[in-house]
């Protein structure tokens, strides 16, 4: 694992393999050639390099736009081999460029061992995004990979980052550290969940990672197997996983301060592998489906970073663990469920399941009388569709709470869009024989998105705000890396929950 740490040597001085600095677009007027300018952090390394930084980043094409990278060997000038400029863009030096910069300068620094950060540190909100941005930068999903496997560079293995001005005391910048490395791990923590194939993740198996992560940060965890919910009349859990021969989990995330004047509660999808059941999807529908987990994966990373960090809000995460198989114990399209709580649904669609999970675990967050739940899940491919591989949709009961999750999510550097849940459409998910249907008839499959919205709302009393993230596309990134966001499992959605947690801190 990569280590970071705080230090206040200047970077000109110290021993290291690569020295990072960052740059934005010099402001040269209108007619002049694009070309960078340093920001704070640089002073002391483009003084030992006489001054020459600007003129030689400007030869070799930089121009200080966000995501550049550019290469520089000092040739002995310097204690270290290396410096790289990276571009922060025309925002400058704000805390979310300053993450993702750092991101890329970790990531781009693969293949040496330790890396000083010179980046702009006057607050404490860049500090802490250095760290956090250093952490998801160094990320890498080894544990399925040969160790040999010719040409991978090893991620570097220590970053420090610089917090050589008077603007920000050592210990106070030392704690900044502390919290960036929090939530990067919790970060990290939520990809490896996602990344990790399906058969090595069953239910049972994300419960007890979850479980493990969430009691070494001090909350506590509960777990209902498959008997326990059963007796329990967990109907939605139940009756997804009887198609799996490995059974289905509820687990009960607890962080509580001491005195909690707000208790927010979290509802995480966690399908380990949804392969459709009955209904099935075609192949290349469930080559990505280990993914349907991410929310459940989110959850148990809030938590984890909420504990972590002593949150003074209480938070309790529900994952509604389940594996969508078809088997001969599967449910059928036609069956009805008893949901937690007594609602019957008739499942017409097998691959609508995780409202199925979702609503079982809804009611019984909701019984904690939470002062707000949010769920979050990879529920439809619509969501996809229509807000691309980057946008999560946002719907909610309440339109206030929907402002505040999307000012927590704007807050985090994630991108959430509001979408509406239309009365005039519940009535396309009556069911002839059941109290509600999961989806529509097949002749009102458009607006997937929110009627899958507006089941979920059917188990949540009206009375207690909620919202729902519908992450099916920014979950995964079946791109390149770029910034702080990995290949594959993105772990989206953890900081814009722990921004809104901690909107409720007094
Ligand atoms: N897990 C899928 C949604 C999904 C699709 C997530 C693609 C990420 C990428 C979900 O369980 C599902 O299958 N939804 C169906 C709902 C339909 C049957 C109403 C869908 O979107 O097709
Ligand atoms: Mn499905
Ligand atoms: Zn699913």
């Amino acid at each position: 694992m990569t280590s970071v740490t705080m230090s206040t040597t200047d970077p000109a001085r110290t021993k290291a393999d690569v020295v990072v600095v960052a740059t934005i677009p010099a402001d040269t007027g209108k007619d002049a050639p694009k070309q960078p300018a340093l920001t704070a952090g640089a002073k002391t390394v483009d003084a030992a390099l006489g001054g020459r930084l600007v003129p030689i980043l400007t030869d070799l094409g930089a121009t200080g736009r966000a995501g550049e990278l550019v290469r520089i060997p000092t040739m002995g000038a310097l204690g270290v081999p290396l410096v790289v400029a990276v571009g922060l863009g025309p925002d400058g030096a704000i805390p979310a460029r300053i993450r993702a910069a750092a991101a890329t300068a970790v990531r781009g620094s693969r293949g040496h061992k330790k890396v000083v950060l010179a980046l702009p540190a006057s607050d404490v909100e860049s500090i802490a995004a250095q760290a956090e941005g250093a952490l998801t930068g160094a990320y890498d999903f080894v544990e399925f990979r040969h160790s040999t496997l010719e040409g991978r560079q090893a991620p570097v293995a220590s970053v420090q980052v610089t917090v050589a001005g008077r603007e920000v005391p050592p210990a106070t910048a030392r704690a900044a550290v502390k919290r960036g490395v929090a939530i990067g791990e919790a970060l990290r923590f939520a990809r490896d969940l996602v990344n990790t194939p399906p058969r090595d993740l069953p239910p049972a198996a994300l419960a007890e990672a979850a479980g493990d992560a969430a009691v070494a940060a001090g909350a506590t965890v509960e777990v209902l197997d498959e008997k326990a919910l059963a007796r329990r009349g967990f109907g939605g859990l139940v009756g997804v996983g009887q198609g799996s021969t490995r059974p289905p989990r509820l687990v009960a995330l607890r962080w509580k301060p001491a005195r909690p004047t707000v208790h927010i509660a979290l509802v995480g999808k966690g399908i380990t592998f949804d392969s459709g059941g009955l209904s099935l999807k075609p192949p290349t529908g469930m080559e990505t489906m280990k993914t349907d987990m991410a929310g459940a994966a989110a959850v148990a990373a809030t938590v984890v970073a909420a504990a972590t960090l002593r949150s003074p809000v209480a938070v309790t995460g529900w994952l509604c663990c389940a594996e969508n198989m078809p088997s001969g114990t599967a449910i059928r399209p036609g069956d009805v469920l008893t949901m937690y709580g007594g609602t019957r649904v008739e499942v017409l669609n097998t691959d609508a399941e995780g409202r199925l999970v979702l609503a079982d675990g809804l009611t019984r967050a909701a019984e904690d009388k939470p002062d707000a739940i949010v769920d979050i899940a990879t529920l439809t491919g619509a969501a996809l569709v229509a807000l691309g591989p980057k946008i999560a949709g946002l719907m909610a009961n309440d339109d206030a709470f929907r402002e505040r999750v999307a000012g927590a999510a704007a807050a985090a550097g994630e991108s959430v869009w509001p979408m509406p849940l239309p009365a005039e459409l519940r009535d396309r998910l009556d069911s002839s024989i059941a109290d509600i249907a999961n989806v529509p008839p097949s002749a009102g499959r458009d607006a997937g998105m929110l009627t899958a919205g507006i089941f979920l709302k059917h188990f949540v009393a009206a009375e207690i705000p909620w919202a729902h993230l519908d992450i099916a596309g920014p979950s995964w990134n079946g791109g390149e890396p770029s910034g702080e966001t990995a290949k594959g499992g993105t772990a989206f959605g953890v900081r814009t929950l722990l921004s809104l947690i901690e909107s409720y801190a007094p």
